[in-house]
This record gives C-alpha cells, sequence and structure tokens, in this order.
C-alpha cells in the first residue's frame, strides 16, 4: 500500500507480476480528479490506450464521453481506472491470475481516491471487484451499498457499439448516477 500516487504508479511502471507486462507500451494508469466523489472501473486498456497510457480515449471511451456530456457529466471532475493496467493481447478479457496480480494496484487507488460512488463497467469489473456470483445482465443499474460505497454496475461502453438497447439502458443507468449525486449533494 502506498500513500501517494507518485510512489504507486512508478511501481506499476515497474511491473512485472504478469505476464501482460511483455506486451505493453505504456501502462495505463488511471486519469481524472484524484479527490473525485465518483471513480468509473472499466476493463482493460485496449490498443488506443496503450499507445496513450490514458484509459478510454478510443471508440468505447469516446461513446462513454458522448454520453458525459449529454448528461452533463464532467470527465475531470471523476476518477477511471480499470482492472489491469496493460493491454490484454488482441483485447481479450483479462484472466483470472492477471486481474488478481493488477487488483491491489486498483484497491490503492480505490483508498487514496476515496469515492463514495463506483460505477463497475462490465461484467470483467463487476466479477473482479464484488465477485464471481454478480452477473452484469441481471444486476446493471441496480445499486449495491457495500462497506460504505454505493456501486451501480452498468455495461461497458464496448457493448454499445455493437446494441443499440444497451447504450439506452447505459443512458439510463447514468441518469440513475446523476439522481444520486444529486440526492448526496456529490461533485460529478
Ligand atoms: N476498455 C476498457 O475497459 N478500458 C479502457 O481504458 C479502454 C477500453
Amino acid at each position: 500500500m502506498f500513500n501517494n500516487w507518485e510512489e504507486l504508479e512508478e511501481s506499476i511502471k515497474n511491473c512485472s507480476k504478469c505476464k501482460l507486462n511483455s506486451g505493453r507500451t505504456n501502462i495505463v494508469f488511471g486519469v481524472g480528479n484524484k479527490n473525485a466523489d465518483v471513480m468509473f472501473i472499466g476493463e482493460g486498456p485496449g490498443a488506443d490506450e496503450d499507445k496513450e497510457g490514458i484509459p478510454f480515449v478510443g471508440k468505447a471511451g469516446q461513446l462513454m464521453d458522448k454520453a458525459f456530456i449529454g448528461l452533463k457529466i464532467n470527465r475531470q471532475n471523476v476518477y477511471i481506472a480499470n482492472i489491469v493496467k496493460c493491454r490484454p493481447p488482441q483485447n481479450r478479457v483479462p484472466e483470472k491470475d492477471e486481474a488478481l496480480a493488477c487488483l491491489d494496484y486498483l484497491r490503492n487507488q480505490v483508498l487514496l481516491v476515496n469515492p463514495k460512488v463506483i460505477v463497475l463497467l462490465g461484467s470483467t469489473a463487476l466479477k473482479n471487484i464484488l465477485g464471481e456470483e454478480h452477473s452484469i445482465t441481471k444486476e446493471r443499474g441496480i445499486i449495491i451499498n457495500k462497506k460504505g460505497i454505493i456501486y451501480l454496475p452498468t455495461w461497458h461502453p464496448a457493448a454499445l457499439l455493437r446494441d443499440e438497447n444497451k447504450k439506452i439502458e447505459f443512458w439510463r443507468d447514468l441518469k440513475e448516477l446523476k439522481r444520486v449525486a444529486e440526492d448526496l449533494k456529490l461533485s460529478i
């Protein structure tokens, strides 16, 4: 556990705890407000993110940005990170050992940010954060309170690229996030 961001980021840059380190161009650490009330957690970097070292800058991220703009969610006000910090080959889902190797870094980020609400983007985020028994199809849009944090699972933005209905549901879930944020007077 690191008490400062610089040491945490440095340790990830030097990380070789799993096989994903061999294929990375850059680690994708996280971006946004380090004191955010609301944190978003995705799966892992794609090609664009690997190139730039910033989460959600590719097609899926641009779609999420559009929803943010439409719903007046300021990307600069929230913090965005991923389950794994290095790109899985061919954008495959991170394997269990890879996610486990990386999870302490994410836990450290959550401790430092101390968010009130965490939006879990897709099944990989939901299962690795709340447990394998959870299901994104059954639980998206439903608030889960656990250990003083409000979790809101929703579709991964990449899923929206393939399915119009999911776009509508994602939008609805982010509206729910806005409602919660307004109720609790959170900055978003
Ligand atoms: N998909 C993710 O899960 N995270 C990113 O940063 C980009 C795409």
